[in-house]
């Protein structure tokens, strides 16, 4: 496994030696991390089904849930997938961006049907994360990537968690620093008339609902083996933390790791195991660039239970309760 460390604020990192031999590592169908401004992806050329094999065995995924494909522009997607005035709408508006669009998948994409699992549809996301973006241009591929955390685990925001969790899995990490939103892209279905909200992410319900000019359905159905899920994370326990979780809390129980939010810690806080406030001003888009990377500080403590001080639901504020929901969830076997 090699690392490609990249200072973004230097104009030539794109001539570094690295970047030819990591789109050769993703032509060849290896896996690579890479990051965009949401979290890393653990990345593989979308149009190679056994590359996306790849990705299911390292991060031990369940089969059934799809990929998604990451291109460099809203033109690159137009060729995969079937915008209707809303979807085209939202790529306008949103990309590029943490915002993913499902759409009806064209006959003649070539994206594997191993990174759709076989649906329809497809996933499509124009990160603004540049290397993403740069290596999908460069490859000429759609890059199919998951976040870069073996499945159930909490997403990664730094080359060293991608390290520590895939580091075996990988031709390459290429780090370009912690990323900046911290929180997966928000997933959006457009594949009927009504736009529904898949997944709460990078982009608040409230930006998309001005642009649509009126409010995101919720997703169809009950996510089944058989159906193959609408709306990811429908498996119960996702992003789940090796300690429990504890929601709401009203104080800081002996022996606890406190996720503290905003200027006014809780009773006995002072008792606690560990304590990471996500922000000490209530700001909600600083608390979700540090969410995952708070659970795996917290984690590291060993406590047998995190307690989490109530975050509003209002903007990012339902993507970062969603996690926090199905990081508390009661875990399931496999993921
Ligand atoms: O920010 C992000 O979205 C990150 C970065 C790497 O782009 N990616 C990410 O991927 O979070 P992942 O695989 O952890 O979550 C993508 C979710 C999956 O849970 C899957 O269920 C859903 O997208 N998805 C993909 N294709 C779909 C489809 N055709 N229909 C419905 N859901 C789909
Ligand atoms: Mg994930």
């Amino acid at each position: 496994m090699r690392r490609w460390i990249i200072d973004l604020s230097q104009e030539n990192w794109r001539e570094a030696p690295e970047a030819a031999d990591v789109c050769e590592a993703l032509t060849d169908g290896q896996l690579a991390a890479i990051p965009t401004e949401t979290v890393y992806g653990l990345a593989a050329d979308a149009t190679n089904g056994q590359a996306c094999a790849r990705i299911f065995s390292a991060k031990g995924r369940p089969q059934f849930n799809p990929l998604i494909s990451h291109v460099e522009s809203v033109d690159a997607a137009l060729k995969h997938g079937s915008f209707n005035e809303d979807a085209m709408k939202l790529a306008e508006a949103f990309w590029p961006g943490p915002l993913t669009l499902v759409v009806p998948k064209h006959p003649d994409s070539p994206i594997s049907d191993l990174a759709t699992a076989g649906l329809q549809s497809v996933a499509l996301r124009v990160p603004s994360g540049p290397v993403m973006r740069f290596l999908a241009e460069r490859t000429g591929r759609p890059l199919a990537a998951p976040s870069a955390n073996v499945s159930g685990r909490v997403s990664t925001t730094t080359a060293d968690a991608v390290e520590a969790d895939l580091g075996s899995a990988l031709s390459f990490i290429v780090d370009a620093g912690p990323c900046q939103i911290g929180i997966e892209s928000t997933i959006v279905a457009l594949t009927d008339e009504t736009p529904r909200l898949l997944r709460p992410g990078g982009v608040p319900r409230e930006a998309l609902e001005a642009v649509l000019g009126r409010p995101l359905a919720a997703p169809t159905g009950q996510a089944t083996r058989q159906d193959a899920p609408q709306a990811p994370g429908m498996l119960t326990s996702h992003y789940a933390p090796a300690a429990a979780v504890r929601l709401n809390a009203q104080d800081v129980r002996a022996g606890e790791a406190y996720l503290a939010f905003g200027p006014s810690p809780l009773k006995g806080a002072e008792d606690a195991a560990a304590t990471f406030n996500l922000s000490e001003t209530s700001d909600l888009t600083e608390a979700a660039a540090h969410l995952f990377a708070a659970m795996r500080h917290l984690d590291s403590f060993g406590a047998t239970t995190i307690c989490v001080q109530s975050i509003p639901e209002t903007g990012l504020g339902e993507a970062i309760n969603d996690r926090l929901r199905r990081a508390a969830a009661p875990r399931t076997v496999g993921h």
